[in-house]
């Protein structure tokens, strides 16, 4: 695992394009591995800059998404679909069939899961995957848990992380209480992996995550098994390693 830390997230969250735009350079066809959150807009508003100056084409670059919640159409303004067009897919030209997420509203969402999962195989796996880590440690919304899950899968939110994403919601009411999540297996099985820390808040995590012991109850501790992470941090985020 390579730690770079960064003056602030401005600076995190350019490197991070840079590595993105270093892979979709070095093979046009790339496979990406997207994520939502406030973690990633610094990086999605470079690659978008990257994109529109005609330094980077992602013309042939396939995307899947880490999740996204159940029940919420892509028009709705908190879905991650929505999301995702509107901080990065409507600002690059890649073609929408080429972008993927989850389906939080289909009938079978068991098949659904396992469909996604079949897809990217089919598309040959993610080169690179990018990453956000919540404040239990969660990665995607694979929450601190027994057991690290394999594969894409529906899961339950906690209390916690139904707290930290109602202030996108009118009420904590309104917050979707399942989501449809790539495994940890799924994002372990990624090619290469970048995650950005940035934040005060997320020291005690970050902390945790990069030296504490591997264990599914911190699911993000358990990338220091993988032979190609690189961790982009701010100060604030690195604060107590
Ligand atoms: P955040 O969420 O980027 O909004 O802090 C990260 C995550 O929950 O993975």
């Amino acid at each position: 695992m390579r730690t770079i830390i960064f003056r602030d997230k401005q600076a995190v969250g350019e490197a991070a394009a840079i590595l993105f735009a270093a892979q979709v350079l070095k093979k046009a066809n790339s496979v990406l591995g997207f994520a939502t959150g406030s973690t990633p807009l610094e990086t999605y508003a470079a690659l978008s800059g990257l994109s529109q100056r005609g330094i980077v084409d992602f013309s042939e670059v396939r995307t899947y998404n880490l999740d996204e919640y159940v029940g919420l159409s892509p028009a709705h303004e908190q879905s991650y679909a929505y999301f995702m067009r509107r901080n990065l897919f409507s600002k690059i030209n890649i073609s929408p069939e080429n972008c993927h997420l989850p389906d939080g509203m289909a009938r079978d969402l068991d098949a659904e899961c396992a469909s996604y999962e079949r897809g990217i195989d089919m598309d040959g796996g993610i080169d690179l995957q990018l990453l956000g880590i919540g404040h239990n440690g969660h990665i995607g919304f694979n929450e601190p848990g027994d057991a690290f899950p394999d594969a894409t899968h529906c899961m339950t939110l906690t209390p916690e992380t139904v707290d930290a994403n109602k202030r996108f919601f009118t009420s904590a009411d309104e917050v979707p209480r399942r989501a449809l999540s790539m495994g940890v297996g799924t994002i372990m099985r990624a090619r290469a992996i970048v995650l950005l820390i940035h934040g005060a808040d997320k020291a005690d995590i970050c902390q945790k995550a990069l030296n504490g012991p591997i264990t599914p109850r911190v699911p993000a501790s358990i990338l220091r098994y993988h032979p190609n992470v690189t961790v982009l941090l701010d100060q604030a985020a690195a604060a107590k390693l």
